[in-house]
Order: structure tokens, then sequence, then C-alpha cells
């Protein structure tokens, strides 16, 4: 049985390019065409180390370290299938798939967000057995509503977070942002995207005040100002240190970048706490999990030669959203992974940081992200989101139920996109949802 599905997804591969045809819900875990069967092992070892849980130290299992604090025990938790997590739909409901970033005001040398003091860079719900937990962060929604041409009104809400049961004293003057776990497919292909392309693309001289500019972030594993390109601020610059630091932060498993526990200097009983391997996260694992997210393929596109598509797209272009979310990207010549190497793709997006207005900001700085910037989300496969994820929960924190209400939110260097959205006839709006549809 595990053999033939192997053999199938093998000849599946076989004929997919940047893009996978699998279609249903396993459609954002397949892996890239051209890889050997060495590699497919490889990228399964790796897949099956994202989607495992983790257990607590001391424990005889291959997968021990758990904690002291952490937030999920799986990586999966908040990336099911591979697709987007979700916000909480009240207030008692708790985080499931989502986190909350800690700082405070001022940055690190390095110009990251400088940690809370006793809280940390990232509020930590959970703890093992005799290390409490940080405390529970709580959205409640503001509803309102707005309006579209025809007289459409659409509902909207935004995010009021609170915390409570905070174990470790107030948590004043912290600066925070909600961040719902993103679809994580392509990335391989993302990371390919040459420098100078994007350099390029910041240099671009843009209409309607849109603008976007590369984060410069530090590589701590490299020790290098990099591009940022990953987290939903691009405030990560490689596939390695994301894993890495979702590692520690995430589920509180140590690796060579980050030996030590994440316990801060107040938190007496997680320094206390006993721990898995030195570290928990070996090398090899690391390699296995690099690997698998090099080469998940994006999924392919559907209904793309429908009239009704082909009108959408083109009001896609007209009305300014693809100057930010760019369809078609090259990733670079490669020798080492021929298979991500000189590929067309389309991702729709610019990798860039765009200031999103008021509405949609953080007042948290990210490196050279100010607290009203965002990365241009990759809109590639966001038309199977329904039969993916569990809800629709769209933008960086989830607030937007539908793709409709996202657009809305679109302000700063988006609001004149966002206007002729919002002017769009009925007939003209139901093309330009089907064309988003068959993303
Ligand atoms: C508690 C929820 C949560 C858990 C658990 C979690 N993630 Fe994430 N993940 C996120 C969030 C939120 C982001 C966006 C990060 C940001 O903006 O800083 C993200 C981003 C990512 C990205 C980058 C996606 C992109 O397009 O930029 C990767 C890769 C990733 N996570 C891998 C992992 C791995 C590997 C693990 C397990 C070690 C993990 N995640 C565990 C919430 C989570
Ligand atoms: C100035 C650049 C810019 C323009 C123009 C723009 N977007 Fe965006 N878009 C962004 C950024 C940045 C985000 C992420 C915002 C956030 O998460 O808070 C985003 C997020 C989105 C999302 C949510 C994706 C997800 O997975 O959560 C959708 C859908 C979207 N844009 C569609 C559009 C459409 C349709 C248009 C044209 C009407 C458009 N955008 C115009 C920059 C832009």
């Amino acid at each position: 049985m595990v053999c033939s599905l192997l053999i199938l997804i093998v000849c599946v591969s076989a004929i997919a390019d940047e893009r996978t045809p699998v279609q249903g819900r396993e459609a954002f875990g397949q892996p890239l065409a051209g890889l050997s069967t060495d590699e497919l092992e490889s990228f399964f070892r790796g897949r099956s180390l994202f989607r495992q849980s983790w257990v607590v130290a001391p424990a005889k299992d291959t997968l021990v370290g758990l904690g002291p604090l952490y937030n999920r025990i799986s990586c999966a938790s908040c990336h099911p299938k591979n697709g987007r997590g979700r916000a909480p739909e009240n207030e008692t409901e708790r985080m499931q798939s989502m986190l909350v970033r800690l700082s405070v005001a001022g940055k690190d040398e390095h110009s990251a967000p400088k940690p809370h003091p006793i809280y940390g860079n990232q509020l930590n719900e959970e703890g093992v057995p005799g290390v409490p937990g940080e405390g529970i962060a709580s959205i409640k929604w503001q509803e309102f509503e707005m309006a579209l041409a025809a007289g459409t009104r659409v509902p909207m809400r935004k995010p009021l977070l609170s915390f409570y049961d905070l174990h470790y004293g107030p948590l004043d003057k912290v600066q925070t942002s909600m961040r719902v776990g993103s679809p994580v497919f392509g990335l391989g292909l993302l990371q390919s995207v040459a420098q100078t392309d994007l350099e390029n693309f910041e240099k671009d001289v843009k209409s309607n005040g849109v603008k976007g500019k590369i984060n410069w972030v530090w590589n701590a594993e490299t020790q290098e100002i990099a591009v940022g390109r990953f987290g939903l601020k691009a405030n990560n610059p490689s596939i390695r240190t994301q894993i890495l630091d979702a590692l520690i932060g995430d589920l509180g498993i140590t690796s060579h970048l980050h030996p030590n526990e994440n316990c801060m200097p107040l938190q007496v009983e997680c320094l206390k706490a006993p721990s898995g391997n030195n570290p928990e996260f070996s090398d090899a694992q690391l390699a296995d999990v690099e690997f698998y997210f090099l080469d998940v393929a994006a999924p392919a596109r559907r209904n793309s030669d429908d009239p009704v598509v082909q009108k959408g797209e083109t009001i896609f272009r007209e009305i300014g959203c693809a100057q930010c979310h760019r369809e078609t990207l090259h990733t670079e010549k490669n020798n080492q992974l021929p298979h991500l190497s000189e590929l067309e793709i389309h991702p729709y997006t610019d990798l860039l940081i765009h200031d999103m207005g008021s509405g949609l900001a953080d007042n948290r700085e990210d490196f050279g992200a100010s607290g009203r910037d965002w990365r241009t989300t990759p809109l590639w496969g966001i038309g199977l989101t329904q039969l993916i994820s569990e809800s629709q929960s769209y933008l960086h924190d989830g607030r937007a139920r539908t793709l409709t209400e996202a657009i809305l939110w679109h302000d700063g260097e988006a609001k004149i996109s966002r206007e002729k959205f919002a002017a769009l006839s009925r007939v003209k709006r139901d093309a330009f949802e089907t064309f988003l549809l068959s993303l």
C-alpha cells in the first residue's frame, strides 16, 4: 500500500514542473518534479518530522525535548495540510494555529525586535509538567461594515488582543504582533529567486503610490545581513533559519543555532527542567526538513483558459494588484539543486514589504519593516483554501473570512488598488473572484 502510494506520487511528480497537478486535500504537500529516489526519501523523512508530535524529556523516543515552554507539540498544528492556520472565533476559544510575538521598544544589535525582558519574543502558552505556561492570548472581534459598488455591504472584523492568566507578571509596555501560520509550499522556489531580481523590483517605478522594499535582516546562521524572504514581514532570510527559529520559538526544541532552551532569566522552573538530546534537533534532521521545504511544489492552477477567469485576470492587472502580487518570477541557475534551477514560476508576490496602512499595522518594527509594513503574500494556491483549510482566515492575523474582506483591508500603498476593486461592477467583481479562485 505504502509502496503503491509512493509509486503514484513518483509518477505524478514526473510530469509536473514547479507546480503539482495533484488536486484535492494533499495538493500543498507534493514534491517537485525530478527528485531521485534518495531525494524523495529525504523529502518524506522531512515531511514526517514536520507532522510528528514531540514529547517531553526525559523519554525513550526519537523526538524528545518539547518545551520547557512551547506553543504546540508539532509543526503541522499551525500549518495543517501545509495550509494556513486560523484565528479563534471568539474570546473564549484558544489560539490553535497562530501565535503572538512580543517585544519592547527599540531594536537589538542586529535590528531585530528587542525581546520582552520577562516573556521573551513570543508568548508560549504551554509549559511541560512543573513549568507554568506564560499565559493565554485572547481575541475579541470588533465588527463593522464596508461598502462595495451597487450597495453591497461587507461584514468586517478587527481583532482586539488581550492576555489573561499571565504567570510571570504583567506584560506592560509590550509590543505585540499576532500571526497566523502561513501556507508552506513553493518556498524553495521563492528562495531561488535571484537577489538582483528583488533589487530590480525595488527600483522599478510603479504608479499610484506603490513602492515596496527589501527587508534586510540578520542571518544568525551565516552571520551576515541578508534579504528577508520568509515570515509575514519577510523577517527571515532562509528556509533553514525559519525552521530553526520555529523549533526553538514554537516548540522549544534546541538546535546547533539555538543550543539553549527558550527560558528567560526569571523563569526558574523553565531553567531547571530536563532537556532532551544536546541539541534536541540534529543536523541530519534539519537537512531533511530543509530538503522537504526546498522541494514542496506549488499547486497547479485550475480553469486558466476559462474566458471568465481570463477576464478576471485582466481586471487584476488593470486595478494594480499585480504591481505587488507579481505573477511571474524566475529562479536562478542552481547546479546543486537542478530541480529548482531556471524555472518560470507564478507565485503572485514580489517578496517585498509594503506599507499597508494603519488598519493592518501591528506597530512593531521587525528589522527594516515598519509597524505598517507586510510582505506581499504569495497568492498561488489561494483558490484551494476552502478545500484544504479548516476555515478561510486571510491576512497576517487571520481577520479576513473572505477574499473580499482581505482586499478591503488593503490601504497605504494599496489604497488606490483597493478603491478600484470596491468600485467594480457586480459582473466584473464576479469574474475577478473567479480568477482568484483559479490560483
Ligand atoms: C504556534 C504556531 C506555529 C507552529 C507550532 C509552527 N509555526 Fe511555522 N509559522 C507560524 C507563523 C505565525 C509563521 C509566520 C512567521 C512570521 O511572520 O514570523 C510561520 C512561518 C513558517 C514558515 C515560513 C513560511 C513563509 O511563507 O514565509 C515556515 C517554513 C515554517 N513556519 C515552518 C515551521 C516549522 C518547521 C515548524 C516546526 C518546527 C513550525 N513552522 C511550527 C506559526 C507556527
Ligand atoms: C501595495 C502592494 C499591494 C497591492 C497593490 C495589493 N496587495 Fe494584496 N497584499 C499585499 C500585502 C503586503 C498583503 C499582506 C497583508 C497582511 O497580511 O496584513 C496582501 C494580502 C493579500 C491577500 C491575503 C492573502 C492571504 O493569504 O492571506 C489577498 C487575497 C490579496 N492581497 C489580494 C489582492 C488583490 C486582489 C489586490 C488588488 C485589488 C491586491 N491584493 C493589491 C500587498 C498588496
